[in-house]
């Protein structure tokens, strides 16, 4: 029998202001339901939405609450990255915690916490252990986010056979009738921009949204095979539900609440470090080359110690290399069930090539790709990361291809929680034996990387493999407003083979190397083959030769969703900066304010389209110039349709 400690109340209303006052969360208990509203400027931008949950076997958790005790602090931290975007992020924030308690049923306990930023609002429930209940099953999650019907929403639709690899639609929240997957972007009849996200998700199925019969946008839990949506054991809690505030687009793509809502590394990872690779890929996907073992089979030891040859020659630390192990033979997206991970095909002699690669100084980027077979990869992870410490490599890039996983012989959902359970296992097991991963067909970023940064790059968005047919020019215009808002991507940039009859590529090539600096990845992969860098293109491959993979400093510079993006970024531990640019296929005249560089002089490299460029007739034109440049100059830039520009700002005498 529980006795209260505390002063019940079933009625209750609660302020908390962000640290500049500018935004508002309202906690609200009314008629023992629990509620909260959020305002900015005094604009109400999320109506009274009810927070709760469904646990199996029991009444919902949403009811006959009352406020027993309630909790409030502020917090002001500067947070650091390892590496990535931005290597400081503020961490400023009011917390309210509100701890309720049922005053009938089984007089279960609760939490709501609360952390109110000056660019977002962000809560999660905790659930503390408590006599009727060691371990639940989440039947269902009740948060709302009641947004105006006619709200602005891009939206990707989630339970579809590509996962998160689909192009971006417009459309507003009264159409979201199925459910949609998180970063969900927005913006607001008055005008702000908002994205619906969660951070730091473990143990736990992923937040899909959708309308529910009231009208309100719901959390939506993946659910698992079982019909539950999470098994686990208390004290549990969810990931922080997070809202982004912005009041312009371009404000919005640097919001990295994500990393500040997760804890920092808890060993030293002193050790990982950002790595830009070339890879036996895009061969494949031109047909040039096989995954699977022949006559035209790409992961041979010869192409291998060309391609490390290829690497050294361009200035690239790592190398790629896909179909170098038994299982990809016939139809291997049915038959990867028989995949082998420490396997190598006849034609390939994987200790010789690492020797190789070591001995060249370059880093082997080695490749899982699981199919989606948890259970063949999970009996074999341990060994098959093992084998690859073993030979010195310390990256590997992962895939699930397939539209489920089958996990204890059931199929489930890659982004429920038994996916998230297993993406998590490989990036724990990597992180012991030093290994870096680049995850494709991944669970979505939700800040984790603070904590495990050995996750290096994700994919988990239609990458340029969708070229040739399925990509359009407003496909990475899109990306920076919406997947980016959860870490970096592996969108596999550099494709300069632009009219390659199996893989028409719909961009100009400036835009190709625009995309190195407007699609952040920790692992950044040059994706053509080495001979077109070297026999083609060698003076733009100087760009990627030479942009950093880790940074300062981003300053968002204009932009607009799906239409164009223009970003500045300071390389880290250097005072040297970047700036590229994309658009649609309309194309744009950015006139371009250096006013934030410091004072002196700096050299720039522009790399940008030329006035007949064109992603469809005419993707080959550029231009290359250089000059000296400083703080009150401008620059004028033309993007082409579909194009995009890349700018080097080499301080002088530093
Ligand atoms: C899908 C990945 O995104 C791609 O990069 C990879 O080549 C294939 N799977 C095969 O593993
Ligand atoms: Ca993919």
């Amino acid at each position: 029998m529980f006795k209260w400690a505390w002063r019940q109340k079933n009625e209750a209303e609660r302020e908390i202001f962000s640290p500049n006052n500018r935004i508002k969360c309202v906690f609200n208990l009314k008629n023992s339901q629990v509620f909260y509203r959020v305002y900015k400027n005094d604009k109400l931008i999320i109506k009274p939405s009810r927070l709760g949950f469904v646990v199996c076997g029991e009444t919902p958790l949403k009811d006959q609450l009352s406020l027993v005790r309630t909790t409030t602090k502020k917090h002001n931290e500067t947070i650091e990255l390892l590496w990535g975007e931005d290597h400081l992020i503020p961490n400023n924030y009011s917390e309210s915690a509100f701890f309720l308690a049922e005053s009938k049923n089984s007089r279960r306990l609760y939490t709501i916490r609360f952390r109110v930023f000056d660019n977002g609002v962000a809560f999660r429930y905790e659930i503390p252990p408590q006599p009727k209940f060691q371990r639940i099953t989440i039947a269902d999650e009740l948060t709302e986010f009641n947004l105006d019907l006619n709200t602005t929403a891009w939206k990707i639709p989630a339970y579809q056979p590509d996962r998160y690899e689909y192009s971006y639609e417009k459309s507003a929240v009264y159409d979201l009738r199925r459910p949609v997957h998180t970063p969900l972007t927005l913006r607001t009849p008055n005008g702000y921009y908002l994205s619906i996200h969660e951070a730091s998700l473990y143990n736990y199925g992923a937040m899909t949204i959708q309308l529910n019969q009231n009208q309100v946008l719901q959390s939506d839990i993946t659910p698992l095979s079982d019909g539950t949506r999470a098994h686990v054991d208390l004290p549990f809690q969810t990931p922080w539900r997070l809202i982004m505030i912005a009041d312009s687009a371009i404000e919005l793509t640097t919001n990295r609440l994500i990393y500040a809502l997760n804890d920092p590394p808890s060993a030293d990872f002193s050790w990982v470090k950002p790595l830009k690779f070339i890879g036996i890929w895009w061969a494949m996907y031109v047909g040039e080359w096989t995954w699977a073992p022949g006559e035209r089979h790409g992961a041979t030891t010869e192409h291998a110690k060309e391609y490390i040859d290829s690497a050294t020659r361009l200035g690239i630390s790592g190398l790629l290399i896909e179909g170098w192990n038994d299982g990809w033979e016939g139809d291997w997206l049915k038959n990867g069930i028989h995949n082998n991970f420490t396997n190598s095909t006849p034609d390939f002699d994987f200790p010789a090539v690492a020797r190789y690669a070591t001995a060249h100084n370059i880093e082997l980027v080695g490749h899982h790709e699981t199919v989606g077979f948890i259970d063949n990869y999970e009996a074999q992870i341990e060994s098959a990361y093992n084998y690859y410490a073993s030979n010195n490599v310390h990256y590997i890039k992962t895939g699930y291809a397939g539209s489920m996983m089958t996990i204890n012989g059931r199929r489930e959902y890659h982004h429920s929680q038994l996916g998230v359970l297993h993406y998590q296992k490989t990036i724990e097991l990597a992180a012991k034996k030093h290994i870096c991963l680049d995850i494709h067909e991944p669970i979505k970023g939700t800040g984790i990387e603070r904590t495990w940064p050995n996750l290096l790059s994700r994919e988990g968005a239609r990458g340029q493999e969708y070229e040739g047919g399925t990509l359009s020019p407003s496909h990475a215009c899109f990306l920076p407003y919406t997947r980016l808002l959860a870490g970096g991507m592996d969108y596999t940039n550099g494709i300069f083979d632009l009219d390659n009859n199996a893989k028409r590529i719909n961009t100009t090539l400036a835009r190709q190397i625009a995309y190195f600096i407007t699609i952040y990845s920790g692992m950044a992969m040059a994706a053509d083959r080495p001979f077109i860098y070297e026999e083609r293109f060698p003076q733009v491959f100087d760009f990627i030769r030479t942009v950093p993979i880790d940074f300062e400093r981003t300053l968002p510079l204009a932009g607009e969703v799906g239409e164009y993006y223009i970003v500045a970024r300071q390389a880290r531990g250097s005072q040297d900066w970047y700036i590229g640019g994309v658009a649609d296929e309309y194309g744009r005249r950015a006139t371009i304010s250096l006013d934030f560089l410091p004072d002196g002089a700096y050299y720039a490299k522009i790399y940008s389209d030329t006035p007949e460029s064109h992603y469809r007739d005419n993707p080959f034109a550029i231009s290359i110039s250089e000059k000296h440049v400083g703080k009150n100059d401008l620059l004028d830039i033309f993007i082409a349709p579909g194009g995009g520009f890349a700018i080097q700002l080499r301080k002088i005498n530093p």
